[in-house]
């Protein structure tokens, strides 16, 4: 079968790889319809480079058809529709059952000291072949497969597999609706749904962002947005009674802009040989702070901060005068998927489209065009903001 395959530093391309089949009994095999990237994505694609191995499959934003099923997995039959969530959970260990799959016991990969496996996303999660392909084995399908609705385009469900339930549960943790002002920095894909859950959820929104058109799409859901500049937080500061937002979402993560010094470590630890970026990685701090920082300074005093970027660098510093002295409560993880994905299917359903899952993707490509994909969702060239990747476009015939 075709897939997208992780080649290097900024590199991915389509090749020839095996076909999936069943190992487990709990197992199943689905032909992907449409497999979305993500801004985790990027962090694999620069940044986590040194966990990669050339010819990894990667993608964990997919959807399809089922081919077929182990013995185990009951809810689900060859052809029906389902979402694959991102995360692998077993559904019944001591974590799973208190509504945190994404810590899973069955799952997690001790080596690294990582949470859940997940799908397509490096040896820190267990190197597990991602769904940006034709074909794709998913493991614990018992628990994780979602069976969907037939009628509605692939679009309304398939951020089911990520960044609508980790969306919800950014907004959740940061306490919406109790609090009624909620900020959120960075308008991309996760950032634009925690916005418009904030709203339809009653709190007042603001955001802010560096890109326009980015701004704009928040615009249109009724979402207060500021450009990334230095007195930023001091005019959300004045909007919201001098005191700042009851809570912010941080929606950026990793690789924000604005912090140079870790941006340049980041970017050498990427390029050196992966033994010596790994151990520099684990052990020091190299994440881009930026965000997190504007999300400290800017929540108002006894706030609460949920994060849903991912970080990496397991020493980064962090201004714990002023969180303490503010009495700030963080929240953050990799999003528990299955346990809001029950709720979440009538909001995407409904011809209203509160949400607006339909004015989300500006770019439908085949596997083929990954590599264009990739790129101009990096650069947000292109007014690109979300990207869905299409495996039953046939790839251009080659002389
Ligand atoms: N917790 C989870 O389970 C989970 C799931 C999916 C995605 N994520 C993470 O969420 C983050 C966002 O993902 P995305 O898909 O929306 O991708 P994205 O990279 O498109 O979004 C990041 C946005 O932040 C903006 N930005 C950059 N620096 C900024 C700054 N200093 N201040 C304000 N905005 C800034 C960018 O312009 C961009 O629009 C990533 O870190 C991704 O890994 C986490
Ligand atoms: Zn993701
Ligand atoms: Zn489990």
């Amino acid at each position: 079968m075709r897939a997208v395959t992780w080649q290097g530093i900024e590199k991915v391309s389509v090749q020839d790889v095996p076909d999936p089949i069943l190992q487990q009994p709990t197992d199943a095999v689905i032909r992907v319809t449409s497999t979305a990237i993500c801004g985790s994505d990027l962090h694999l694609y620069e940044v986590l480079g040194p966990f990669m191995t050339r010819g990894d499959v990667i993608g964990h934003e997919p959807m399809g058809i089922v081919e077929e099923v182990g013995s185990e997995v009951a809810h689900v039959q060859p052809g029906d529709r389902v979402v694959v969530p991102f995360t692998i959970s077993c559904g019944s260990c001591t974590m799973c059952t208190q509504a945190l799959p994404s810590q899973c016991e069955t799952t997690q990969v001790t080596e690294y000291g990582s949470g859940a496996a997940l799908l397509g996303y490096s040896k820190l999660y267990g190197q597990v072949p991602g769904g940006q392909a034709e074909y794709l084995r998913v493991p614990h399908a018992d628990y994780g497969l979602m069976k969907v609705g037939s009628r509605l385009p692939d679009e309304n469900y398939l951020f089911l597999s990520d960044i609508l339930p980790t969306a919800w549960q950014a907004v959740v943790y940061a306490g919406v609706p109790t609090h009624r002002t909620l900020a959120v920095i960075g308008l991309g894909p996760v950032g634009q749904l925690s916005a418009r859950i904030g709203r339809h959820l009653g709190a007042r929104v603001l955001a802010i962002d560096p890109v326009p058109e980015r701004r704009e799409m928040a615009e249109r859901h009724g979402i207060e947005v500021f450009d990334l500049a230095e007195d930023t937080v001091g005019e959300i500061r004045e909007r919201t009674q001098g005191r700042g937002p009851d809570a912010v979402v941080d929606a950026v993560g990793m690789e924000a802009e604005g912090s140079p010094v870790a941006g340049l470590a980041q970017s050498l630890a990427g390029r050196l040989p992966d033994a010596v970026a790994r151990p520099l990685m684990e052990h020091a701090g190299v994440d881009r702070l930026a965000a997190l920082h504007t999300a400290i300074d800017l929540v108002r005093r006894g706030g609460t901060v949920s994060l849903s970027g991912v970080y990496g660098g397991a020493a980064s510093p962090m201004p714990l005068l002023t969180m303490f002295d503010k009495q700030l409560q963080l929240r953050m993880g990799q999003c528990n998927v299955r346990t809001w994905t029950d709720d979440l299917p009538p909001l995407v359903e409904d011809p209203a489209d509160p949400l607006g899952v339909g004015d989300l993707v500006t770019h439908r490509l085949s596997l083929e065009e990954a590599g264009v994909g990739y790129d101009i969702f990096q650069k947000k060239h292109d007014g690109c903001i979300k990207v869905v990747l299409d495996p039953t476009i046939a790839p251009a015939p080659t002389d």
